[in-house]
């Protein structure tokens, strides 16, 4: 799809987001969801903005999901029914989740009887239930419980508890890829499969079965147990997406305008877009491919960069023109989600109109 022009007094560095293309993620993993039965609870880390979660919302979502009490405090001025897909401890953070809780339906992800009693004080404080998940750990290796005799365990201690109400369970695939091992995908099912069948043999329900990233987003019905998927990062797809095969560069939403600040030999330039905004993340297929693309100089790498600085090395038998100072260039970050997380505002470009939004969620990380 096309981008139209830029005007050429539009800041940069900046976020551009192409409305058109978002709307087209959207209704392919909305379509997706319904074709399969699968409730999508969209992780909102990805573009921590109202605009965005309300087309989310619009399109069909059920839901949102947060990392953060801080992203749900946000989310909550469009939806009343958020996840929290991390173990959400500590006293400041529970204070404030279960003031959130009184009037909207917060679910928090777990995987400890620590967890559970915490966030059974701070419900019983404010004299409200909380709806849990269970948070497996289908080999990724992150939070999660990997035993299902344990995670069978922590359900049973949740449902005795007053103020909190067992859900279900919810993991995170983030090791998968379509193309992945089949054992390991078989691996992934048996996880949830097992811990379901002990609970059913223990009369509890689980209504929720939550999984599901990008990368594994459009092939989750090979893992029948679940009901609800969480991608995030589908909404705007970024370089490693691309290189991850899952997406296209067309299906990329989100670019990075930048500006030619200096030419310093025949086969380098810099960017004036650095670590501050683009983040210092590698590419997770090839950590050594730089920090993401030029969309004009495929063949070039964003080799180093400063806070401010991006170096664009081009290759020894470089064969094209170098830009010249002042030249305006695309990039595409490798992970969209850490870029947009640095940045106060975004650009969205939808049907010729440049409006610019704040990053409502921006840094909260509490
Ligand atoms: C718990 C959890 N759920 C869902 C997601 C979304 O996955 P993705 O970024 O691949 O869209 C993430 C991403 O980190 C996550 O940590």
């Amino acid at each position: 799809m096309q981008w139209p022009e830029i005007p050429d007094d539009h800041p940069t560095p900046s976020l551009v987001i192409h409305r058109p293309t978002v709307q087209d993620n959207l209704r392919r993993m909305q379509a997706y969801c319904d074709s399969h039965q699968l409730r999508l609870r969209p992780h909102t880390k990805t573009h921590k903005s109202l605009v965005m979660a309300s087309d989310q919302l619009a399109c069909g979502a059920t839901g949102l999901t947060v990392a953060k009490v801080g992203e749900a405090r946000v989310m909550r001025g469009v939806c009343n029914d958020i996840l929290i897909a991390y173990p959400a401890v500590g006293t400041r953070r529970l204070q404030e989740l279960a003031e959130l809780a009184i009037d909207s339906r917060i679910t928090v992800g777990i995987d400890s009887r620590d967890a559970a009693h915490q966030l059974q004080a701070a419900a019983h404080s404010r004299g409200i239930t909380l709806d849990i998940l269970v948070d497996l750990d289908v080999g990724f290796f992150r939070t999660g419980i990997p035993q299902s005799a344990d995670a069978v365990r922590l359900c049973q201690t949740i449902d005795s508890m007053s103020h909190l109400r067992f859900r279900g369970l919810m993991c995170f695939p983030g090791h998968l890829l379509p193309n992945s091992d089949p054992g390991l995908w078989d691996r992934y099912a048996e996880a949830l499969h097992s811990v379901l069948d002990q609970l059913k043999a223990c009369g509890i329900f689980a209504e929720t079965v939550s999984g599901g990233s990008t990368p594994t987003a459009t092939v989750s019905h090979r893992n029948p147990f679940l009901n609800e998927i969480r991608p995030g990062t589908y909404i705007y797809n970024d370089w490693n997406e691309v290189r991850l095969g899952v997406a296209t560069l067309e299906q990329c939403a989100a670019r990075v305008l930048a500006t030619v600040v200096s030419v310093p030999s025949h086969q380098k330039f810099i960017v004036d877009a650095g670590s501050k905004t683009l983040s210092s993340d590698r590419n997770c297929v090839d950590d050594q491919s730089g920090f993401g693309r030029v969309l004009e100089f495929p063949e070039a790498k964003i080799s180093r960069l400063s806070e401010e600085h991006g170096e664009v090395t081009t290759p020894d038998q470089n064969t094209f023109a170098m830009p010249r100072v002042g030249d305006r260039v695309w990039l595409i970050p490798n992970h969209i989600c850490v870029c947009v997380n640095l940045q106060n505002t975004f650009f969205l470009m939808d049907e010729g109109s440049l409006t610019e939004h704040p990053v409502d969620a921006r840094g909260l990380l509490v």
